[in-house]
């Protein structure tokens, strides 16, 4: 029987990021596939029917695909120069806990699923869990078809080079209605269950979050020869919005907000932008406190747009409320697991997208760095294991008698 840790390294040379370092693996490009194609092997040795569904997730089950499913699963695309252990854990540990359940002959009553979700990190056509908001249609497929990369690839042109026809995206409410409950278990993603000394835990809750992109329109000019007053400069706003984006979020208990991508056009060290798309990344507590963050820094950077005479168009490109988890089934769970804590996150998951369509849960397995977008993420071997036998314990109480 492999380890989720040994299965994890035979995909330590997939989409290796040789310029920022860690991996960078997205929907539907080269590393991906090579993700699909080791994914669909292991499950096939393992005697799992695998298939892909219309929105290129894919899907391993153990007995015939059927009613009141018990799913598990993740995904194993990153963030540009991502850890190793954000979502690939929770599919290793999925195939693993199978295997431990094979080798007690456990018999499921209920047919269960591996799932890989496509695209969940959002890292290449900018919507997060776009595999799993097309599945349970809460992502318009027209407005899906039509998101590009950053090279200008149409996610419609994407999945057709992978083989998949972009008509067919979109809501799936018979593969839905299958779905019994869903357990997705992850790699924690702060300090929780270092500060609890705890290997695993069960997760309560996500705070809403979401992503706006702002343009700030201005005039490409010499950087040289363009007197200060005569610019209008749009990176001048876009470092307003950066700092307005910390100030505004350091008074609104439990938020947070990020900019961690901004991009000048056209990019030239010696010219002034024309134009400066910053992404922002705003997350707390409550819908309210989240809209009214976002509000306030769109204003600041309406503001410093207008005083640099600038303009500012905003679009907001995906958002997600609150997500409490099913309390029936992270009650079972903590306790079938001996007491394991249950602790919210900040982090988005398609288990948060699962939660409004399924009882859904999550397991985490905690991570001694607390680090995670980063190549500095990390898990033991020997969490990695309690994580994957509270899993197939999990299972084997949800499918079996
Ligand atoms: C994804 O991991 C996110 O929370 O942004
Ligand atoms: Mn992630
Ligand atoms: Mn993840
Ligand atoms: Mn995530």
């Amino acid at each position: 029987m492999t380890t989720a840790i040994a299965l994890l390294e035979t995909l330590a040379d997939v989409g290796v990021d040789r310029l920022r370092g860690g991996y960078s693996r997205h929907g539907f490009d080269r590393a991906d596939a090579e993700l699909r194609e080791w994914f669909t092997a292991e499950a096939t040795a393992r005697g799992l029917d695998v298939s892909t569904d219309r929105n290129g997730n894919l899907w391993a089950w153990w007995g015939t695909p059927g009613p009141n499913a018990v799913v598990t699963g993740s995904h194993l695309d990153s963030v540009p120069g991502g850890g190793a252990f954000d979502g690939p854990l929770g599919v290793v540990a999925a195939l693993s806990a199978l295997d431990a359940l094979r080798a007690e002959g456990f018999r499921p009553t209920r047919p269960l699923a591996v799932v890989v979700f496509a695209e969940e990190e959002g890292g290449r056509f900018g919507v997060p869990c776009l595999g799993s908001r097309l599945l349970a249609g809460t992502l318009d497929a027209d407005r899906a078809r039509n998101l590009k990369d950053a090279d200008g690839t149409t996610l419609a042109e994407a999945v057709r080079a992978a083989g998949l026809d972009p008509r067919w995206l979109g809501p799936e409410p018979e593969l839905v209605s299958r779905i019994g409950c869903f357990v997705e278990l992850h790699v924690e993603q702060g300090r929780g269950l270092a500060d609890l000394d705890a290997p695993v835990g069960v997760a309560s809750s996500i705070l809403a979050h979401g992503r706006w992109r702002l343009t700030f329109h201005g005039e490409g000019n010499h950087a040289g020869a363009t007197p200060l007053a005569d610019r209008r400069d749009p990176m001048v706003p876009a470092a307003s919005l950066v700092l307005a984006a910390r100030r505004v979020a350091g008074s609104v208990p439990g938020a947070r907000a990020t900019v961690g991508r901004l991009v000048p056009t056209p990019g030239g060290t010696n010219v002034i932008p024309s134009t400066v798309d910053v992404w922002l990344d705003a997350r707390a507590p409550g819908d309210a406190d989240t809209r009214h963050l976002v509000d306030d820094v769109v204003a600041a950077a309406r503001e410093a747009a207008e005083a640099e005479g600038c303009t500012v168009t905003v679009r907001e490109e995906s958002y997600g409320d609150t997500v409490i988890f099913d309390g029936g089934l992270r009650d079972e769970l903590t306790s079938l697991l001996g007491g394991a804590p249950a602790l919210p996150t900040g982090a988005g998951h398609d288990a948060g997208v699962l939660a409004g369509r399924v009882p859904t849960a999550m397991l985490f397995v905690r991570n001694p760095t607390g680090v995670s977008h980063a190549p500095a993420e990390h898990a033991e071997p020997d969490d990695c294991e309690a994580g994957v036998a509270a899993l197939a314990r999990v299972l084997t109480h949800l499918a079996g008698a």
